[in-house]
């Protein structure tokens, strides 16, 4: 949003008098980061500034998933405005604990305004299809919402003027290089060959073409570890379940293929991190992130030894050999410590231990049949609904 005369006379006025918080109340429509930045551009220096006062709102967008739900009570805990814009597609109840701290808006970032970004200093795009089967059955609602919504809410951003903007990519970018052993760095030149694969590719592309400030792009690792929004279709949560329900973890295509993993709890502290971190350091920069790379084998075996230690249970590991092939990729997951310091620290049994905890001692989520814990079923059963039930036909519109 252009900077009127009015405003840059109140900015000149009071710039070596005001604090930036006074400033931003002087200036309704501005966020703080624009204050400061604009006032590099007229060459004033802000004498009362506190590094504090920067990055003080942020939206984040499908802060009602899986990721967000733990995501926004962290940046919550830290002190920061969040705002929320998301389409409730698996519901809000992930939010429940902090809704009345948030601004939240029901949503879809492809139609984002200017009155979306308003105030905020930074937006973390976590809103997506966020999984291969949903991208496959609905390829163009896919790629309109994982590449054409990031498209439209970056507009927005540079016009409004948000100059942090980080995309919620995936190291599923990789499925298309060789198999292992090779470990992929961000530089490498990537192929991505199925629609999600390709969707949060293209996403980066857009991104680093909108002419933002700061744009960052992580490729994180399968996500591991209890949500206030369970998923049980990610491999680690599905693997416990498993072995909850069936006392057996089956590990398909030989359990030989390689995935990066990363924590949830980790996920969101390295959110926070690239919010903080200097922009010189960040900005245009692709982060792979993971805890490292697991065989499927070494996954479901390290479940099996966490069980039998932490719930002394007797879990079985099944190989089912199919000749089917599984995407299988390896990531380089250094250059996010080396640029900030940022390192992963959970680990699979630690979180298994935690998650046994909650399940089956705290007795949550162990409806494990609810279809709204598995992406692809929940949706599924929602258009079922939808298509019975005229006034729930919007849910129709987005997979048409
Ligand atoms: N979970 C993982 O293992 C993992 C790994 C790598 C990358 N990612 C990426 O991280 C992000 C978050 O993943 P998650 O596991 O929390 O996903 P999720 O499916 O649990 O949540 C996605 C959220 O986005 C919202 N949404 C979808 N389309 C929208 C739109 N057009 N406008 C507004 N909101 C919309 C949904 O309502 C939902 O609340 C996604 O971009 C995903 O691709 C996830």
């Amino acid at each position: 949003m252009k900077w009127t005369d009015e405003e840059i006379e109140i900015l000149k006025q009071h710039y070596d008098k005001a604090s930036t918080q006074e400033l931003s109340i002087m200036l309704p429509n501005r966020a703080i980061n624009q204050i400061r930045d604009k006032a590099h551009c007229l060459k004033i220096k802000l004498t009362k500034i506190l590094w504090s006062d920067f990055m003080a709102k942020i939206l984040v967008t499908g802060a009602a998933g899986y990721i967000g739900s733990v995501l926004v009570p962290l940046l919550l805990d830290k002190g920061y405005h969040v705002k929320v814009l998301d389409l409730g597609l698996f519901g809000l109840q992930g939010l429940d604990r902090v809704k009345d701290l948030i601004e939240l808006e029901v949503g879809d970032i492809r139609r984002a305004t200017v009155d979306d970004v308003h105030g905020c200093d930074a937006i973390i795009n976590l809103a997506a299809f966020s999984n291969d089967p949903i991208a496959d059955k609905w390829p163009e609602a896919n790629m309109s919402i994982n590449r054409d919504g990031v498209a439209a809410l970056a507009a927005v951003a540079k016009a409004y003027g948000v100059p942090r903007f980080i995309q919620a990519s995936s190291a599923s970018v990789y499925d298309g290089l060789p198999e292992n052993p090779l470990v992929t760095t961000e530089e490498e030149e990537v192929k991505p060959e199925r629609g999600y694969a390709l969707s949060k590719y293209e996403s980066e592309r857009v991104l680093f073409r909108a002419g933002l400030q700061c744009p960052i792009v992580v490729r994180k690792g399968t996500v591991y570890g209890w949500s206030p929004r369970m998923r049980y279709d990610l491999i680690v949560n599905t693997m416990l379940m498993s072995a909850l329900t069936t006392n057996q973890i089956t590990c398909f295509c030989g359990g030989v293929q390689y995935r990066p993993l990363i924590s949830i709890n980790d996920v969101a502290k390295m959110y926070v991190r690239l919010l903080e971190a200097d922009s010189d350091k960040v900005s245009g920069e692709i982060f792979n992130v993971s805890f490292g790379n697991h065989q499927v084998l070494e996954i479901a075996f390290e479940i099996q030894k966490t069980l039998r230690n932490h719930a002394q249970l007797d879990i079985d590991v099944v190989v089912n050999n199919d000749p089917r092939v599984d995407r299988s990729y390896q990531i380089y997951d250094k250059k996010l410590f080396r640029r900030i310091g940022f390192e992963a620290t959970e680990s699979i049994g630690m979180v298994v231990r935690s998650m046994y905890d909650r399940i089956c001692c705290k007795c949550m989520n162990q409806d494990f049949d609810n279809p709204l814990y598995y992406n692809i079923k929940w949706i599924d059963t929602a258009l079922k609904i939808a298509n019975t039930i005229p006034t729930t036909t919007k849910m129709c519109d987005i997979f048409h």
